[in-house]
């Protein structure tokens, strides 16, 4: 049975056109900055993202953590987001790894962090205080339902940050998501950002890989921080090269990934015992809760689900019971009307 599997964008697999392009690619030591392919992928996402440099690393968390220890120093704090990806999701490597404190806050439910809680967490200049270094962002912002945050909210989130001497980090990690849902550029999204990951393993379908893209003078410290984590790879251009298909091919189909997660929110809202609004997709992430009166677990049903050859996933927050189901571009229009029949008998019986 074929699976339909929507646990994640990161279960995506290359291309054909990755895949002769990896075979393809002009290879060097990308540890001294010779491997071709890794280089004119930098320039490429440098420029995509509207920043003067670029650093590839091998995941997401990579670049986060690399761009909090270019950022950082010991006994800083950073604030984040309780449902953030820094927060959540990296094993507390602000604290494992970089030697500084979180500050979350709680997220609005459209994912922002309000700026009035922030500007209050920002810590006075006292001895006793951490220094507050960072303001992490999330877009899209994964946890709260993958919605993309605004222009506007990411333009007011820079101007606050720099009137207190912070840092601005975005985890990007869906960042051209967002700029396909809200119709920007990713440039214009990050344009007050200091430094943002963006992942070309997820929803761009490449098979490892992301950047991290920045301003000059951090690019220094940021290959000095990869180093530390053990991401210096020499002839990383084999996977370059699919990260270069990826963002010259697969970003503007994006807005597919979003059309299909509409299909399946509506199709999910209408069956009985399912609680989604679908008016709350915005992106390629469907999050779903279901009544109180559904007798079955949710290992019953997930377990029930992979027997009709559908993988969704199970989060346990936001939500009191948190599914997850993610298009990406080995979704199709047909698989969603499975993914629909298969809950229905599900729940049905
Ligand atoms: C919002 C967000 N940031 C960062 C990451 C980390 O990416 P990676 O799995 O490449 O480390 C993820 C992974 O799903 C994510 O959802």
């Amino acid at each position: 049975m074929e699976l339909i599997d929507l646990r994640s964008d990161t279960v995506t697999k290359p291309t054909p056109e990755m895949r002769a392009a990896m075979a393809a690619a002009e290879v060097g030591d990308d540890v001294y900055g010779e491997d071709p392919t890794v280089n004119e992928l930098e320039a490429v996402a440098a420029h995509m993202t509207g920043k003067a440099a670029a650093l590839f690393v091998s995941s997401g968390t990579m670049g986060n953590v690399a761009a909090m220890m270019a950022h950082t120093q010991r006994g800083a704090e950073v604030i984040c987001g309780y449902q953030s990806h820094v927060f959540r999701n990296e094993q507390g490597q602000l604290a494992q790894l970089c030697g500084v404190q979180a500050h979350p806050l709680p997220e609005a439910a459209n994912g922002t962090l309000p700026l009035d809680l922030v500007a209050g967490a920002i810590q006075g200049d006292d001895q006793h205080h951490p220094i507050t270094s960072v303001l992490a962002l999330e877009n899209t912002q994964n946890m709260c339902g993958g919605v993309p945050l605004a222009v506007d909210y990411m333009r007011a989130a820079g101007s606050l940050a720099r009137a207190h001497g912070l840092k601005l980090h975005v985890d990007g990690a869906r960042l051209f998501n967002a700029a396909v849902a809200l119709n920007v550029s990713a440039a214009e999204l990050v344009a007050d950002a200091d430094s943002v990951t963006f992942c070309l393993s997820k929803g761009l379908a490449a098979p490892a890989g992301s950047v991290l893209c920045c301003h000059d003078e951090f690019i220094k410290l940021a290959p000095r921080a990869r180093n530390a984590l053990v991401g210096g790879v020499a002839q990383s251009g084999t996977t370059a090269a699919a990260g270069l298909v990826a963002l010259r091919s697969m970003v503007e189909r994006l807005a597919d990934d979003h059309a299909h997660a509409q299909q399946l929110a509506h199709g999910l809202a209408a069956i009985a015992g399912v609680k989604l609004d679908p008016r709350a997709v915005a992106t390629n992430m469907v999050y779903f809760d279901l009544d109180a009166h559904v007798a079955q677990t949710d290992a019953q049903i997930m377990a029930r689900l992979r027997e009709q050859g559908v993988l969704i996933d199970f989060l346990y927050a936001p939500f009191s019971r948190g599914f997850r189901a993610v298009t990406h571009c080995w979704i199709t229009a047909p698989m969603v009307e499975r993914t629909l029949a298969a809950m229905r008998h599900v729940l049905a019986t």
